[in-house]
Protein backbone atom coordinates (compact mmCIF):
# COMPACT_ATOMS: atom_id res chain seq x y z
CA UNK A 1 0.00 0.00 0.00
CA UNK A 2 1.15 3.69 -1.14
CA UNK A 3 1.06 6.17 2.01
CA UNK A 4 1.27 9.75 1.62
CA UNK A 5 4.23 11.72 3.32
CA UNK A 6 4.32 12.63 6.66
CA UNK A 7 3.00 15.50 7.83
CA UNK A 8 0.69 16.10 4.22
CA UNK A 9 -2.53 15.13 4.28
CA UNK A 10 -5.40 13.78 2.27
CA UNK A 11 -9.06 15.07 2.25
CA UNK A 12 -11.50 12.89 2.08
CA UNK A 13 -15.12 14.67 0.64
CA UNK A 14 -16.24 15.08 4.27
CA UNK A 15 -12.38 16.63 5.80
CA UNK A 16 -12.50 18.81 2.11
CA UNK A 17 -15.65 19.93 2.98
CA UNK A 18 -14.70 21.34 6.03
CA UNK A 19 -12.07 22.90 4.38
CA UNK A 20 -13.98 24.32 2.02
CA UNK A 21 -16.23 25.77 4.88
CA UNK A 22 -13.14 27.47 6.60
CA UNK A 23 -11.81 29.06 3.18
CA UNK A 24 -15.33 30.24 2.73
CA UNK A 25 -15.39 32.14 5.65
CA UNK A 26 -11.65 33.54 5.72
CA UNK A 27 -12.85 34.65 2.30
CA UNK A 28 -16.28 36.29 3.62
CA UNK A 29 -14.77 37.96 6.29
CA UNK A 30 -11.97 39.47 4.47
CA UNK A 31 -13.90 40.93 1.98
CA UNK A 32 -16.28 42.19 4.82
CA UNK A 33 -13.36 44.37 5.60
CA UNK A 34 -12.85 45.14 2.25
CA UNK A 35 -9.91 43.01 1.36
CA UNK A 36 -8.96 42.28 -2.31
CA UNK A 37 -7.73 38.30 -2.80
CA UNK A 38 -4.42 37.59 -4.77
CA UNK A 39 -2.21 34.75 -5.71
CA UNK A 40 1.24 33.24 -6.27
CA UNK A 41 3.18 30.36 -7.19
CA UNK A 42 3.54 27.90 -4.43
CA UNK A 43 7.01 27.85 -6.16
CA UNK A 44 9.18 29.92 -5.76
CA UNK A 45 13.08 31.09 -6.00
CA UNK A 46 15.37 29.77 -3.14
CA UNK A 47 16.99 32.98 -2.90
CA UNK A 48 13.31 34.81 -2.06
CA UNK A 49 13.33 33.06 1.60
CA UNK A 50 16.76 32.58 2.29
CA UNK A 51 17.18 36.54 2.49
CA UNK A 52 14.12 37.13 3.75
CA UNK A 53 11.92 35.10 6.47
CA UNK A 54 14.88 34.28 8.62
CA UNK A 55 16.72 31.39 9.99
CA UNK A 56 14.49 29.45 11.39
CA UNK A 57 12.04 28.84 8.52
CA UNK A 58 15.40 28.50 6.41
CA UNK A 59 16.02 25.14 8.37
CA UNK A 60 12.19 24.20 7.22
CA UNK A 61 12.54 24.67 3.70
CA UNK A 62 11.31 21.99 1.31
CA UNK A 63 14.46 23.21 -1.80
CA UNK A 64 15.97 21.15 -4.52
CA UNK A 65 17.40 22.30 -8.12
CA UNK A 66 14.47 21.90 -10.83
CA UNK A 67 15.94 20.34 -14.20
CA UNK A 68 17.24 23.98 -15.63
CA UNK A 69 19.35 23.84 -12.35
CA UNK A 70 17.31 27.05 -10.69
CA UNK A 71 17.72 26.47 -7.35
CA UNK A 72 14.02 26.18 -6.01
CA UNK A 73 11.86 25.89 -2.92
CA UNK A 74 8.01 25.40 -2.06
CA UNK A 75 6.73 28.82 -0.25
CA UNK A 76 6.93 28.34 3.68
CA UNK A 77 5.01 31.52 3.81
CA UNK A 78 3.76 33.77 1.19
CA UNK A 79 4.98 37.24 2.48
CA UNK A 80 8.07 37.47 0.29
CA UNK A 81 5.61 36.87 -2.40
CA UNK A 82 2.68 39.63 -1.58
CA UNK A 83 6.10 42.09 -0.74
CA UNK A 84 7.70 41.15 -4.08
CA UNK A 85 4.41 41.36 -6.16
CA UNK A 86 3.89 44.79 -4.62
CA UNK A 87 7.26 45.94 -5.45
CA UNK A 88 6.81 45.60 -8.65
CA UNK A 89 4.01 47.67 -9.06
CA UNK A 90 4.23 50.18 -5.95
CA UNK A 91 3.73 52.92 -8.30
CA UNK A 92 0.21 52.03 -9.71
CA UNK A 93 -1.56 50.10 -6.66
CA UNK A 94 -3.76 52.43 -4.67
CA UNK A 95 -3.00 52.83 -1.21
CA UNK A 96 -3.73 51.53 1.33
CA UNK A 97 -3.33 48.34 -0.59
CA UNK A 98 -5.56 45.52 1.75
CA UNK A 99 -4.88 42.61 0.47
CA UNK A 100 -5.31 38.82 1.43
CA UNK A 101 -4.49 35.38 0.38
CA UNK A 102 -5.41 31.21 0.83
CA UNK A 103 -2.56 29.17 -0.02
CA UNK A 104 -0.73 25.54 0.70
CA UNK A 105 2.78 26.23 2.78
CA UNK A 106 5.40 24.04 3.13
CA UNK A 107 7.60 23.73 5.88
CA UNK A 108 10.02 20.82 6.75
CA UNK A 109 8.95 20.46 10.64
CA UNK A 110 8.83 17.81 13.03
CA UNK A 111 5.27 16.49 12.58
CA UNK A 112 3.87 17.24 15.88
CA UNK A 113 -0.12 18.09 17.40
CA UNK A 114 -1.13 21.88 15.29
CA UNK A 115 2.06 21.29 13.64
CA UNK A 116 2.48 19.89 9.59
CA UNK A 117 4.75 19.72 6.37
CA UNK A 118 1.92 21.09 4.19
CA UNK A 119 -0.77 23.51 5.67
CA UNK A 120 -3.17 26.12 4.52
CA UNK A 121 -2.82 30.00 5.71
CA UNK A 122 -4.96 32.69 5.57
CA UNK A 123 -2.87 36.00 4.78
CA UNK A 124 -4.05 39.74 5.37
CA UNK A 125 -1.56 42.25 4.57
CA UNK A 126 -2.04 46.12 4.56
CA UNK A 127 0.78 48.13 2.99
CA UNK A 128 0.97 51.60 2.46
CA UNK A 129 0.56 52.82 5.97
CA UNK A 130 2.67 53.45 8.83
CA UNK A 131 0.51 54.34 11.50
CA UNK A 132 -1.05 52.31 14.19
CA UNK A 133 -4.81 52.44 12.17
CA UNK A 134 -3.28 49.56 9.66
CA UNK A 135 -1.82 47.28 12.95
CA UNK A 136 -5.50 48.38 14.38
CA UNK A 137 -7.53 47.20 11.24
CA UNK A 138 -5.03 44.17 10.69
CA UNK A 139 -5.61 42.97 14.62
CA UNK A 140 -9.49 43.55 14.27
CA UNK A 141 -9.54 41.42 11.18
CA UNK A 142 -7.38 38.91 12.75
CA UNK A 143 -10.15 38.51 15.36
CA UNK A 144 -12.96 39.09 13.71
CA UNK A 145 -12.10 35.79 11.29
CA UNK A 146 -11.71 33.61 14.52
CA UNK A 147 -15.10 35.12 15.58
CA UNK A 148 -16.65 34.05 12.34
CA UNK A 149 -16.20 30.35 13.43
CA UNK A 150 -18.16 31.35 16.75
CA UNK A 151 -14.94 31.58 18.73
CA UNK A 152 -15.24 34.28 21.39
CA UNK A 153 -13.35 36.10 23.98
CA UNK A 154 -13.35 33.28 26.35
CA UNK A 155 -11.84 30.91 23.81
CA UNK A 156 -8.98 32.74 22.84
CA UNK A 157 -6.58 35.78 22.68
CA UNK A 158 -4.80 37.89 21.00
CA UNK A 159 -0.98 38.66 22.57
CA UNK A 160 -0.04 41.69 21.84
CA UNK A 161 3.85 43.20 21.67
CA UNK A 162 5.95 45.36 20.05
CA UNK A 163 9.97 44.99 18.00
CA UNK A 164 10.03 48.58 18.44
CA UNK A 165 10.02 49.30 22.18
CA UNK A 166 11.90 45.83 22.40
CA UNK A 167 14.61 47.44 20.08
CA UNK A 168 14.18 50.96 21.79
CA UNK A 169 14.59 48.85 25.75
CA UNK A 170 17.78 46.72 24.40
CA UNK A 171 19.49 50.29 23.23
CA UNK A 172 18.52 51.53 26.41
CA UNK A 173 20.64 48.51 28.10
CA UNK A 174 23.17 49.27 25.88
CA UNK A 175 23.02 46.21 23.25
CA UNK A 176 24.23 47.43 19.89
CA UNK A 177 21.68 47.39 17.46
CA UNK A 178 23.79 44.50 15.86
CA UNK A 179 23.00 42.01 19.21
CA UNK A 180 19.47 43.09 19.41
CA UNK A 181 17.86 40.74 16.60
CA UNK A 182 19.68 37.54 18.32
CA UNK A 183 18.58 38.44 21.91
CA UNK A 184 15.41 38.72 20.77
CA UNK A 185 15.48 35.31 19.21
CA UNK A 186 16.65 34.31 22.65
CA UNK A 187 13.39 36.30 24.28
CA UNK A 188 11.40 33.95 21.91
CA UNK A 189 12.45 31.04 23.88
CA UNK A 190 12.08 32.70 27.02
CA UNK A 191 8.68 30.75 28.23
CA UNK A 192 10.14 26.98 26.99
CA UNK A 193 13.60 27.45 28.25
CA UNK A 194 15.78 26.20 31.20
CA UNK A 195 17.52 29.30 33.03
CA UNK A 196 21.11 27.33 32.38
CA UNK A 197 20.37 27.42 28.62
CA UNK A 198 18.90 30.52 28.84
CA UNK A 199 22.00 32.26 30.14
CA UNK A 200 24.20 30.15 27.83
CA UNK A 201 22.17 31.30 24.88
CA UNK A 202 21.92 35.22 25.79
CA UNK A 203 25.61 34.63 26.38
CA UNK A 204 25.76 33.71 22.84
CA UNK A 205 23.69 36.67 21.50
CA UNK A 206 26.14 38.87 23.13
CA UNK A 207 29.40 38.07 22.44
CA UNK A 208 31.17 41.15 20.52
CA UNK A 209 29.19 43.39 23.02
CA UNK A 210 30.10 45.11 25.89
CA UNK A 211 26.49 43.64 27.79
CA UNK A 212 27.30 40.18 29.74
CA UNK A 213 24.33 37.59 30.05
CA UNK A 214 23.56 37.51 33.82
CA UNK A 215 23.20 41.39 34.12
CA UNK A 216 20.72 41.34 31.26
CA UNK A 217 18.85 38.37 31.34
CA UNK A 218 17.08 39.26 34.72
CA UNK A 219 16.22 42.96 33.05
CA UNK A 220 14.78 41.12 30.07
CA UNK A 221 12.39 38.93 32.48
CA UNK A 222 11.54 42.27 34.54
CA UNK A 223 10.41 44.11 30.84
CA UNK A 224 8.27 40.69 29.90
CA UNK A 225 6.12 40.87 32.88
CA UNK A 226 4.86 44.49 31.96
CA UNK A 227 1.26 43.39 30.88
CA UNK A 228 -0.30 46.70 30.42
CA UNK A 229 -0.10 50.24 29.09
CA UNK A 230 0.17 51.69 32.75
CA UNK A 231 2.67 49.52 33.81
CA UNK A 232 5.06 50.17 30.60
CA UNK A 233 4.20 54.00 31.39
CA UNK A 234 5.75 53.71 34.38
CA UNK A 235 8.34 51.66 33.94
CA UNK A 236 9.78 54.27 30.97
CA UNK A 237 8.75 57.12 33.07
CA UNK A 238 10.52 60.41 32.31
CA UNK A 239 12.51 58.23 30.11
CA UNK A 240 13.79 59.40 26.36
CA UNK A 241 11.90 60.84 23.74
CA UNK A 242 11.93 57.83 21.51
CA UNK A 243 10.32 55.83 23.93
CA UNK A 244 7.82 57.98 24.88
CA UNK A 245 6.53 58.41 21.17
CA UNK A 246 6.63 54.77 21.23
CA UNK A 247 4.00 54.58 23.84
CA UNK A 248 1.70 57.28 22.47
CA UNK A 249 1.78 54.78 19.13
CA UNK A 250 0.35 52.35 21.73
CA UNK A 251 -1.95 54.37 23.50
CA UNK A 252 -3.44 55.21 20.07
CA UNK A 253 -3.83 51.41 18.74
CA UNK A 254 -5.00 50.30 21.76
CA UNK A 255 -7.84 52.93 21.89
CA UNK A 256 -8.62 52.18 18.20
CA UNK A 257 -9.03 48.43 19.49
CA UNK A 258 -11.38 49.86 22.14
CA UNK A 259 -13.35 52.00 19.68
CA UNK A 260 -14.04 48.73 17.73
CA UNK A 261 -14.46 47.06 20.79
CA UNK A 262 -11.89 44.47 20.81
CA UNK A 263 -9.72 45.75 23.78
CA UNK A 264 -11.56 42.39 25.84
CA UNK A 265 -9.55 40.16 23.24
CA UNK A 266 -5.70 41.98 23.47
CA UNK A 267 -3.54 40.94 25.44
CA UNK A 268 -0.40 42.47 26.44
CA UNK A 269 2.78 40.08 26.33
CA UNK A 270 6.18 41.01 25.49
CA UNK A 271 7.14 37.52 25.39
CA UNK A 272 6.05 37.77 21.84
CA UNK A 273 8.72 38.72 19.65
CA UNK A 274 8.03 36.52 16.55
CA UNK A 275 10.18 33.94 15.03
CA UNK A 276 10.44 35.65 11.29
CA UNK A 277 13.15 38.37 10.85
CA UNK A 278 11.48 40.84 8.79
CA UNK A 279 9.36 42.31 11.69
CA UNK A 280 9.70 45.60 13.00
CA UNK A 281 6.85 47.01 15.20
CA UNK A 282 3.94 46.09 16.39
CA UNK A 283 3.41 41.82 16.43
CA UNK A 284 1.24 39.87 17.66
CA UNK A 285 -0.36 36.25 17.76
CA UNK A 286 -3.53 34.41 18.66
CA UNK A 287 -3.84 31.71 21.08
CA UNK A 288 -6.57 29.42 22.51
CA UNK A 289 -7.44 31.36 25.62
CA UNK A 290 -5.76 29.40 27.97
CA UNK A 291 -1.89 30.04 25.90
CA UNK A 292 -2.11 26.11 25.77
CA UNK A 293 -1.38 25.00 22.07
CA UNK A 294 0.40 26.34 19.23
CA UNK A 295 -0.53 29.83 17.79
CA UNK A 296 -4.00 30.31 15.42
CA UNK A 297 -2.36 33.29 14.07
CA UNK A 298 0.42 35.30 14.08
CA UNK A 299 2.13 38.79 12.41
CA UNK A 300 2.83 42.16 12.50
CA UNK A 301 4.44 44.95 10.87
CA UNK A 302 7.55 44.74 8.61
CA UNK A 303 8.05 47.99 6.48
CA UNK A 304 11.47 47.17 5.61
CA UNK A 305 10.79 43.97 3.29
CA UNK A 306 9.01 45.87 0.15
CA UNK A 307 11.61 48.25 -0.56
CA UNK A 308 14.58 44.91 0.53
CA UNK A 309 13.08 43.20 -2.55
CA UNK A 310 13.51 46.24 -4.47
CA UNK A 311 10.49 48.17 -4.15
CA UNK A 312 10.12 51.58 -2.76
CA UNK A 313 9.58 52.36 1.10
CA UNK A 314 6.53 50.51 1.75
CA UNK A 315 5.33 50.34 5.26
CA UNK A 316 3.33 47.14 5.42
CA UNK A 317 1.84 45.04 8.95
CA UNK A 318 -0.32 41.89 8.12
CA UNK A 319 -1.13 38.18 9.87
CA UNK A 320 -1.41 34.44 8.42
CA UNK A 321 -3.66 31.89 10.12
CA UNK A 322 -3.39 28.40 9.81
CA UNK A 323 -6.00 25.92 9.37
CA UNK A 324 -4.72 23.31 11.27
CA UNK A 325 -4.90 24.94 15.04
CA UNK A 326 -7.89 26.54 13.68
CA UNK A 327 -9.22 23.25 13.09
CA UNK A 328 -8.22 21.26 16.30
CA UNK A 329 -9.98 24.27 18.65
CA UNK A 330 -13.35 23.60 16.40
CA UNK A 331 -13.03 20.33 17.61
CA UNK A 332 -12.23 20.52 21.19
CA UNK A 333 -15.19 23.93 20.93
CA UNK A 334 -17.55 21.23 19.52
CA UNK A 335 -17.99 24.12 16.83
CA UNK A 336 -17.35 21.84 13.59
CA UNK A 337 -20.09 22.91 11.26
CA UNK A 338 -22.93 19.93 9.86
CA UNK A 339 -23.40 20.27 6.57
CA UNK A 340 -24.80 17.67 4.08
CA UNK A 341 -23.67 16.63 0.46
CA UNK A 342 -26.90 14.94 -0.28
CA UNK A 343 -28.82 15.98 -3.25
CA UNK A 344 -32.41 17.62 -3.15
CA UNK A 345 -33.71 14.84 -5.54
CA UNK A 346 -32.86 11.42 -6.53
CA UNK A 347 -34.52 9.75 -10.00
CA UNK A 348 -34.83 6.40 -9.33
CA UNK A 349 -35.73 4.35 -13.17
CA UNK A 350 -37.71 1.02 -12.74
CA UNK A 351 -37.82 -0.01 -16.35
CA UNK A 352 -34.84 0.67 -19.14
CA UNK A 353 -37.62 1.90 -21.50
CA UNK A 354 -38.06 5.04 -18.64
CA UNK A 355 -34.35 6.13 -18.84
CA UNK A 356 -34.26 8.30 -21.83
CA UNK A 357 -37.15 10.27 -20.02
CA UNK A 358 -35.82 10.37 -16.69
CA UNK A 359 -32.47 11.26 -18.09
CA UNK A 360 -33.73 14.10 -20.00
CA UNK A 361 -35.43 15.32 -17.26
CA UNK A 362 -32.43 15.04 -14.37
CA UNK A 363 -30.57 17.25 -17.22
CA UNK A 364 -33.64 20.48 -17.03
CA UNK A 365 -33.13 19.87 -13.21
CA UNK A 366 -29.76 20.39 -12.80
CA UNK A 367 -30.06 23.31 -15.90
CA UNK A 368 -32.22 24.93 -13.18
CA UNK A 369 -29.71 24.22 -10.60
CA UNK A 370 -31.12 21.56 -8.40
CA UNK A 371 -29.32 19.20 -6.99
CA UNK A 372 -30.13 15.94 -8.77
CA UNK A 373 -28.64 12.30 -9.13
CA UNK A 374 -30.41 9.16 -10.51
CA UNK A 375 -29.81 5.56 -10.22
CA UNK A 376 -26.76 4.19 -13.04
CA UNK A 377 -29.00 1.02 -13.06
CA UNK A 378 -32.73 -0.21 -13.24
CA UNK A 379 -34.26 -2.63 -10.72
CA UNK A 380 -36.83 -3.21 -8.10
CA UNK A 381 -38.58 -0.10 -6.03
CA UNK A 382 -37.59 -0.90 -2.70
CA UNK A 383 -33.90 -1.67 -3.27
CA UNK A 384 -33.60 1.88 -5.40
CA UNK A 385 -35.73 3.53 -2.77
CA UNK A 386 -32.59 2.53 -0.84
CA UNK A 387 -30.02 3.79 -2.75
CA UNK A 388 -31.58 7.09 -2.84
CA UNK A 389 -31.95 7.23 1.29
CA UNK A 390 -27.74 6.04 1.24
CA UNK A 391 -27.96 9.05 -0.90
CA UNK A 392 -28.76 11.12 1.40
CA UNK A 393 -31.76 12.35 -0.76
CA UNK A 394 -35.25 13.30 0.65
CA UNK A 395 -37.30 12.95 -2.12
CA UNK A 396 -37.27 10.72 -4.91
CA UNK A 397 -38.69 10.73 -8.33
CA UNK A 398 -39.73 7.73 -9.62
CA UNK A 399 -39.77 6.48 -13.42
CA UNK A 400 -41.91 3.81 -13.81
CA UNK A 401 -43.81 2.26 -17.09
CA UNK A 402 -46.75 4.07 -16.09
CA UNK A 403 -45.48 7.39 -15.03
CA UNK A 404 -43.79 7.77 -18.43
CA UNK A 405 -46.58 6.54 -20.25
CA UNK A 406 -49.10 8.88 -18.58
CA UNK A 407 -46.70 12.23 -18.68
CA UNK A 408 -46.01 12.72 -14.67
CA UNK A 409 -43.57 12.01 -12.27
CA UNK A 410 -44.03 10.64 -8.92
CA UNK A 411 -42.53 12.05 -6.08
CA UNK A 412 -41.48 10.42 -2.66
CA UNK A 413 -41.29 12.10 0.10
CA UNK A 414 -38.84 9.27 2.25
CA UNK A 415 -39.49 11.22 5.71
CA UNK A 416 -43.08 11.49 5.53
CA UNK A 417 -43.25 8.44 3.24
CA UNK A 418 -45.95 10.15 1.34
CA UNK A 419 -45.93 10.63 -2.56
CA UNK A 420 -47.45 13.09 -5.18
CA UNK A 421 -47.85 13.01 -9.05
CA UNK A 422 -47.40 15.96 -10.76
CA UNK A 423 -47.32 16.73 -14.61
CA UNK A 424 -43.51 15.75 -16.38
CA UNK A 425 -44.38 19.61 -18.39
CA UNK A 426 -44.17 21.17 -14.75
CA UNK A 427 -41.69 19.59 -12.95
CA UNK A 428 -39.06 22.16 -12.42
CA UNK A 429 -41.68 24.26 -10.92
CA UNK A 430 -42.91 21.76 -9.17
CA UNK A 431 -40.08 20.82 -7.35
CA UNK A 432 -38.68 24.43 -6.66
CA UNK A 433 -41.60 24.34 -4.76
CA UNK A 434 -40.78 21.22 -3.00
CA UNK A 435 -37.35 22.80 -1.95
CA UNK A 436 -39.24 25.59 -0.47
CA UNK A 437 -42.27 24.26 1.09
CA UNK A 438 -42.39 20.61 0.85
CA UNK A 439 -44.63 18.36 -1.06
CA UNK A 440 -47.72 20.00 0.12
CA UNK A 441 -46.67 23.37 -1.42
CA UNK A 442 -46.55 21.36 -5.25
CA UNK A 443 -49.97 19.47 -4.65
CA UNK A 444 -51.92 21.56 -6.80
P1 LIG B 1 3.91 32.27 11.07
O1 LIG B 1 3.78 32.65 12.51
O2 LIG B 1 5.11 31.53 10.66
O3 LIG B 1 3.76 33.62 10.26
O4 LIG B 1 2.62 31.44 10.69
C1 LIG B 1 1.32 31.95 10.91
C2 LIG B 1 0.38 30.82 11.30
O5 LIG B 1 0.47 29.76 10.34
C3 LIG B 1 0.73 30.13 12.61
O6 LIG B 1 0.21 30.86 13.71
C4 LIG B 1 0.05 28.79 12.45
O7 LIG B 1 -1.36 28.89 12.65
C5 LIG B 1 0.27 28.50 10.97
N1 LIG B 1 1.43 27.64 10.78
C6 LIG B 1 2.74 27.98 10.65
N2 LIG B 1 3.51 26.90 10.48
C7 LIG B 1 2.68 25.83 10.50
C8 LIG B 1 2.85 24.41 10.37
N3 LIG B 1 4.04 23.87 10.16
N4 LIG B 1 1.76 23.63 10.45
C9 LIG B 1 0.53 24.16 10.63
N5 LIG B 1 0.31 25.46 10.75
C10 LIG B 1 1.35 26.29 10.69
C11 LIG B 1 3.87 33.71 8.91
O8 LIG B 1 3.88 32.77 8.17
C12 LIG B 1 3.86 35.14 8.39
N6 LIG B 1 4.21 35.11 6.96
C13 LIG B 1 2.50 35.75 8.63
C14 LIG B 1 2.38 37.16 8.14
C15 LIG B 1 1.65 37.61 7.11
N7 LIG B 1 3.03 38.19 8.64
C16 LIG B 1 2.71 39.28 7.97
N8 LIG B 1 1.86 38.92 7.01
Amino acid sequence: MFTSLPGFREFYPAERALQNHIFDLWRRTARRFGFQEWDAPVLEPLELFTEKSGEEIVRQLFNFEDKGGRKVTLRPEMTPSLARLVAARAGSLRRPIKWFAIGENFRYEKQQKGRLRSFYQFNADILGEAGPAADAEIIALCIESLRAFGFDVEDFRVRLSDRTLWFLFLESLGIPESAAVPVLAVVDKLERTSSAELEEMMADALVGTNCVAIEILPKVKNFVELNSLPALEQFFSGEDTKILARLGEWKTLLDLLKAMNLESFISIDLTIVRGLAYYTGFVFEAFERTGDGRALAGGGRYDALVKKLGGSDMPATGFGMGDVTLKNLLEDKSLLPVYSDAPDFYAIVLDPACRTVALTDVSLLRRAGIRTEYSFKDGKFGKLIQAAEQAGARYVLVYGPDEVANGVVKIRDTQERREITIPSRELVARLQAVLEGGLAAAES
